[in-house]
Protein backbone atom coordinates (compact mmCIF):
# COMPACT_ATOMS: atom_id res chain seq x y z
CA UNK A 1 0.00 0.00 0.00
CA UNK A 2 1.54 3.85 -0.86
CA UNK A 3 2.22 5.89 2.04
CA UNK A 4 2.53 9.55 2.49
CA UNK A 5 5.93 10.68 2.91
CA UNK A 6 5.50 12.13 5.94
CA UNK A 7 6.35 9.53 8.34
CA UNK A 8 9.58 8.58 6.47
CA UNK A 9 10.51 11.98 6.18
CA UNK A 10 10.12 12.95 9.96
CA UNK A 11 12.31 9.73 10.40
CA UNK A 12 14.90 10.86 8.21
CA UNK A 13 15.29 14.30 9.47
CA UNK A 14 15.48 13.14 12.96
CA UNK A 15 17.92 9.92 11.87
CA UNK A 16 20.08 12.47 9.79
CA UNK A 17 19.82 10.60 6.68
CA UNK A 18 17.64 11.30 3.16
CA UNK A 19 15.53 9.27 1.43
CA UNK A 20 16.01 9.54 -2.33
CA UNK A 21 13.23 10.74 -4.65
CA UNK A 22 13.52 8.95 -7.98
CA UNK A 23 11.49 10.29 -11.20
CA UNK A 24 9.99 7.54 -13.11
CA UNK A 25 8.82 7.43 -16.72
CA UNK A 26 7.89 3.62 -17.54
CA UNK A 27 7.37 0.05 -16.35
CA UNK A 28 11.05 -0.78 -16.44
CA UNK A 29 12.01 2.72 -14.35
CA UNK A 30 8.88 1.65 -11.48
CA UNK A 31 10.27 -2.09 -11.57
CA UNK A 32 13.98 -1.30 -11.10
CA UNK A 33 13.40 1.77 -8.50
CA UNK A 34 11.22 -0.87 -6.07
CA UNK A 35 13.30 -3.79 -6.39
CA UNK A 36 16.30 -2.21 -5.24
CA UNK A 37 14.49 0.06 -2.71
CA UNK A 38 13.01 -3.75 -1.31
CA UNK A 39 17.11 -5.31 -1.80
CA UNK A 40 17.91 -2.07 0.16
CA UNK A 41 15.26 -2.62 2.82
CA UNK A 42 15.52 0.84 2.49
CA UNK A 43 12.18 3.48 2.09
CA UNK A 44 11.45 5.48 -1.75
CA UNK A 45 9.46 7.87 -2.92
CA UNK A 46 8.53 7.41 -6.80
CA UNK A 47 8.24 11.00 -8.40
CA UNK A 48 5.93 11.40 -11.54
CA UNK A 49 6.69 14.77 -13.14
CA UNK A 50 3.44 16.20 -15.39
CA UNK A 51 5.34 15.46 -18.22
CA UNK A 52 6.20 11.94 -17.23
CA UNK A 53 2.62 11.71 -16.31
CA UNK A 54 1.26 12.38 -19.59
CA UNK A 55 3.79 10.06 -21.49
CA UNK A 56 2.62 7.25 -19.22
CA UNK A 57 -1.54 8.18 -20.20
CA UNK A 58 -2.11 9.92 -17.43
CA UNK A 59 -1.98 9.50 -13.79
CA UNK A 60 -4.69 7.23 -13.33
CA UNK A 61 -2.54 4.47 -15.00
CA UNK A 62 0.38 5.53 -12.62
CA UNK A 63 -1.64 4.74 -10.00
CA UNK A 64 -2.36 1.31 -11.01
CA UNK A 65 0.62 0.10 -12.32
CA UNK A 66 2.51 1.30 -8.80
CA UNK A 67 -0.61 -0.35 -6.41
CA UNK A 68 -0.14 -3.36 -8.89
CA UNK A 69 3.80 -3.80 -8.78
CA UNK A 70 3.67 -3.37 -4.85
CA UNK A 71 1.37 -5.95 -4.67
CA UNK A 72 2.83 -8.39 -7.63
CA UNK A 73 6.35 -7.96 -6.20
CA UNK A 74 5.68 -7.96 -2.42
CA UNK A 75 7.17 -4.25 -1.46
CA UNK A 76 7.16 -4.43 1.68
CA UNK A 77 9.22 -0.83 2.59
CA UNK A 78 7.48 2.34 2.60
CA UNK A 79 6.62 4.12 -1.26
CA UNK A 80 5.15 7.12 -1.82
CA UNK A 81 3.84 7.97 -4.99
CA UNK A 82 4.69 11.98 -5.24
CA UNK A 83 3.58 14.32 -7.73
CA UNK A 84 6.96 16.72 -8.98
CA UNK A 85 6.63 20.04 -9.57
CA UNK A 86 2.93 20.26 -9.98
CA UNK A 87 0.88 23.10 -11.10
CA UNK A 88 -1.99 23.87 -8.90
CA UNK A 89 -4.21 21.83 -11.45
CA UNK A 90 -1.55 18.99 -11.78
CA UNK A 91 -2.00 18.15 -7.97
CA UNK A 92 -5.80 18.37 -7.91
CA UNK A 93 -6.06 15.34 -10.72
CA UNK A 94 -3.23 13.80 -8.70
CA UNK A 95 -5.45 13.69 -5.17
CA UNK A 96 -8.31 12.21 -7.34
CA UNK A 97 -6.03 10.04 -9.32
CA UNK A 98 -4.73 8.38 -5.78
CA UNK A 99 -1.26 9.76 -5.28
CA UNK A 100 -0.22 9.94 -1.82
CA UNK A 101 2.28 12.98 -1.99
CA UNK A 102 2.40 15.78 -4.01
CA UNK A 103 4.41 18.66 -4.75
CA UNK A 104 3.05 22.11 -5.73
CA UNK A 105 5.84 24.30 -7.09
CA UNK A 106 4.32 27.93 -6.65
CA UNK A 107 7.59 29.05 -6.90
CA UNK A 108 6.85 31.17 -10.07
CA UNK A 109 4.45 33.10 -7.94
CA UNK A 110 4.70 36.30 -6.16
CA UNK A 111 4.98 35.04 -2.74
CA UNK A 112 0.90 36.17 -2.06
CA UNK A 113 -0.38 33.69 -3.94
CA UNK A 114 2.33 30.68 -3.85
CA UNK A 115 1.01 31.10 -0.37
CA UNK A 116 -2.62 31.22 -1.12
CA UNK A 117 -2.69 28.24 -3.20
CA UNK A 118 -0.29 26.11 -0.71
CA UNK A 119 -2.74 27.14 1.76
CA UNK A 120 -5.39 25.38 -0.35
CA UNK A 121 -3.49 22.32 -1.01
CA UNK A 122 -2.65 22.01 3.03
CA UNK A 123 -6.37 21.47 3.66
CA UNK A 124 -6.63 19.06 0.74
CA UNK A 125 -4.05 17.10 1.26
CA UNK A 126 -5.08 16.85 4.91
CA UNK A 127 -8.71 15.54 3.99
CA UNK A 128 -6.91 12.92 1.86
CA UNK A 129 -4.01 12.01 4.18
CA UNK A 130 -1.78 13.11 1.82
CA UNK A 131 1.82 14.91 2.34
CA UNK A 132 2.81 18.45 0.69
CA UNK A 133 5.88 19.71 -0.36
CA UNK A 134 6.02 23.39 -1.17
CA UNK A 135 8.83 25.19 -2.85
CA UNK A 136 10.56 29.25 -2.19
CA UNK A 137 12.93 30.01 -4.96
CA UNK A 138 13.49 28.52 -7.90
CA UNK A 139 15.72 25.76 -9.47
CA UNK A 140 17.44 26.21 -12.38
CA UNK A 141 18.13 23.78 -15.07
CA UNK A 142 19.43 23.70 -18.58
CA UNK A 143 16.36 24.74 -21.20
CA UNK A 144 17.48 25.12 -25.07
CA UNK A 145 21.19 25.35 -24.09
CA UNK A 146 20.63 28.20 -21.68
CA UNK A 147 21.91 27.79 -17.93
CA UNK A 148 20.06 29.53 -15.46
CA UNK A 149 21.99 29.80 -12.11
CA UNK A 150 20.30 28.07 -9.35
CA UNK A 151 18.53 30.46 -7.29
CA UNK A 152 18.53 31.15 -3.62
CA UNK A 153 15.62 31.10 -1.36
CA UNK A 154 14.93 33.65 0.41
CA UNK A 155 14.97 31.98 4.60
CA UNK A 156 12.11 34.71 5.74
CA UNK A 157 9.31 33.28 2.65
CA UNK A 158 10.48 29.78 3.72
CA UNK A 159 9.70 30.27 6.94
CA UNK A 160 5.97 31.61 5.98
CA UNK A 161 5.41 28.58 3.83
CA UNK A 162 6.62 25.88 6.26
CA UNK A 163 4.57 27.82 8.50
CA UNK A 164 1.34 27.18 6.47
CA UNK A 165 0.95 23.38 7.53
CA UNK A 166 2.89 21.62 4.67
CA UNK A 167 5.18 18.16 5.10
CA UNK A 168 8.31 19.69 3.27
CA UNK A 169 10.55 22.29 1.65
CA UNK A 170 12.23 22.39 -1.34
CA UNK A 171 14.35 25.78 -1.15
CA UNK A 172 16.70 26.64 -3.60
CA UNK A 173 20.14 26.75 -2.59
CA UNK A 174 22.20 27.74 -5.63
CA UNK A 175 20.97 23.38 -7.37
CA UNK A 176 19.88 23.30 -10.42
CA UNK A 177 18.37 20.30 -12.40
CA UNK A 178 20.15 18.36 -15.23
CA UNK A 179 24.20 18.31 -15.64
CA UNK A 180 25.77 21.05 -13.83
CA UNK A 181 28.16 23.37 -15.68
CA UNK A 182 31.66 23.38 -15.46
CA UNK A 183 31.63 26.61 -14.09
CA UNK A 184 28.62 25.96 -10.98
CA UNK A 185 29.59 27.53 -7.84
CA UNK A 186 28.27 24.64 -5.76
CA UNK A 187 25.40 25.16 -3.05
CA UNK A 188 24.98 27.96 -0.98
CA UNK A 189 25.25 25.75 2.50
CA UNK A 190 25.20 29.51 3.85
CA UNK A 191 21.65 30.01 2.64
CA UNK A 192 20.87 26.32 3.68
CA UNK A 193 21.69 26.62 7.20
CA UNK A 194 20.10 30.29 7.46
CA UNK A 195 16.46 28.20 6.06
CA UNK A 196 16.97 24.75 8.36
CA UNK A 197 17.54 27.73 11.64
CA UNK A 198 14.27 29.28 10.74
CA UNK A 199 11.89 26.27 9.78
CA UNK A 200 13.51 23.93 12.69
CA UNK A 201 11.89 20.48 11.96
CA UNK A 202 10.54 20.86 8.77
CA UNK A 203 12.26 18.31 6.48
CA UNK A 204 14.15 20.04 3.28
CA UNK A 205 14.49 18.93 0.05
CA UNK A 206 17.15 18.64 -2.08
CA UNK A 207 16.41 18.86 -6.19
CA UNK A 208 18.65 18.33 -8.58
CA UNK A 209 20.68 15.05 -7.27
CA UNK A 210 22.12 14.41 -10.54
CA UNK A 211 25.79 15.51 -10.26
CA UNK A 212 26.22 16.95 -6.78
CA UNK A 213 29.25 15.30 -5.30
CA UNK A 214 29.21 13.33 -2.18
CA UNK A 215 30.79 15.72 0.14
CA UNK A 216 28.47 18.40 -0.60
CA UNK A 217 25.05 15.81 -0.50
CA UNK A 218 26.39 14.49 3.07
CA UNK A 219 26.67 18.51 4.49
CA UNK A 220 23.50 18.92 3.13
CA UNK A 221 21.83 16.11 5.10
CA UNK A 222 23.97 17.55 8.09
CA UNK A 223 22.10 20.74 7.76
CA UNK A 224 18.75 19.42 7.36
CA UNK A 225 18.23 18.15 4.14
CA UNK A 226 15.74 14.44 4.37
CA UNK A 227 14.43 14.21 0.51
CA UNK A 228 17.02 14.25 -1.99
CA UNK A 229 15.35 14.20 -6.29
CA UNK A 230 17.10 11.91 -8.63
CA UNK A 231 16.06 11.94 -12.11
CA UNK A 232 18.56 12.98 -14.75
CA UNK A 233 21.76 10.54 -13.50
CA UNK A 234 19.03 7.10 -14.35
CA UNK A 235 18.27 8.88 -17.71
CA UNK A 236 22.19 8.87 -18.13
CA UNK A 237 22.71 5.52 -16.62
CA UNK A 238 19.98 3.90 -18.90
CA UNK A 239 21.00 5.26 -21.95
CA UNK A 240 24.34 4.39 -21.78
CA UNK A 241 23.88 1.28 -20.87
CA UNK A 242 21.20 0.44 -23.76
CA UNK A 243 23.73 2.32 -26.35
CA UNK A 244 26.21 -0.07 -25.28
CA UNK A 245 24.10 -3.06 -25.94
CA UNK A 246 23.42 -1.94 -29.25
CA UNK A 247 26.74 -0.99 -30.29
CA UNK A 248 27.99 -4.13 -29.32
CA UNK A 249 25.45 -5.75 -32.25
CA UNK A 250 23.67 -7.60 -29.22
CA UNK A 251 20.11 -6.56 -30.25
CA UNK A 252 20.89 -8.53 -33.77
CA UNK A 253 22.09 -11.62 -32.15
CA UNK A 254 19.83 -14.19 -31.32
CA UNK A 255 16.50 -12.91 -30.05
CA UNK A 256 18.35 -9.63 -28.81
CA UNK A 257 15.63 -7.38 -30.23
CA UNK A 258 13.01 -8.92 -27.75
CA UNK A 259 12.27 -5.72 -25.34
CA UNK A 260 12.43 -7.45 -22.31
CA UNK A 261 16.12 -8.30 -23.45
CA UNK A 262 17.03 -4.69 -25.19
CA UNK A 263 15.80 -2.95 -21.85
CA UNK A 264 17.24 -5.22 -19.71
CA UNK A 265 21.02 -3.75 -19.54
CA UNK A 266 19.48 -0.32 -18.79
CA UNK A 267 16.97 -1.75 -16.18
CA UNK A 268 20.37 -2.63 -14.11
CA UNK A 269 21.69 0.11 -14.58
CA UNK A 270 18.65 2.33 -13.11
CA UNK A 271 19.13 -0.31 -10.08
CA UNK A 272 22.99 0.07 -9.34
CA UNK A 273 22.41 3.87 -9.74
CA UNK A 274 19.37 3.68 -7.25
CA UNK A 275 21.48 1.66 -5.23
CA UNK A 276 24.59 3.98 -4.70
CA UNK A 277 22.04 6.75 -4.04
CA UNK A 278 20.82 4.90 -1.03
CA UNK A 279 24.12 3.78 0.23
CA UNK A 280 24.99 7.62 -0.20
CA UNK A 281 22.08 9.10 1.43
CA UNK A 282 22.21 7.00 4.34
CA UNK A 283 18.55 5.38 3.99
CA UNK A 284 19.90 1.82 3.55
CA UNK A 285 18.23 -0.70 6.26
CA UNK A 286 15.74 2.29 7.07
CA UNK A 287 12.68 0.93 5.84
P1 LIG B 1 18.04 15.92 -11.62
O1 LIG B 1 17.40 15.54 -12.90
O2 LIG B 1 19.06 16.98 -11.78
O3 LIG B 1 18.56 14.73 -10.87
O4 LIG B 1 16.90 16.59 -10.72
C1 LIG B 1 15.79 15.84 -10.33
C2 LIG B 1 14.77 16.67 -9.63
O5 LIG B 1 15.08 17.56 -8.87
C3 LIG B 1 13.35 16.36 -9.85
O6 LIG B 1 12.52 17.26 -9.21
Amino acid sequence: MLVSATEMLKKAKAGHYAVGQFNINNLEWTKAILQTAQECNSPVILGVSEGAGKYMTGYKTVVGMVNGMLEEMNITVPVALHLDHGSYEGCLKCVEAGFSSIMFDGSHYPIEENVAKTKELVKICAEHGMSLEAEVGSIGGEEDGVVGAGECADPNECKMIADLGIDFLAAGIGNIHGKYPANWQGLSFETLDAIQQLTGEMPLVLHGGTGIPADMIKKAIDLGVSKINVNTECQLAFAAATREYVEAGKDQQGKGYDPRKLLAPGAEAIKATVKEKMELFGSVNKA
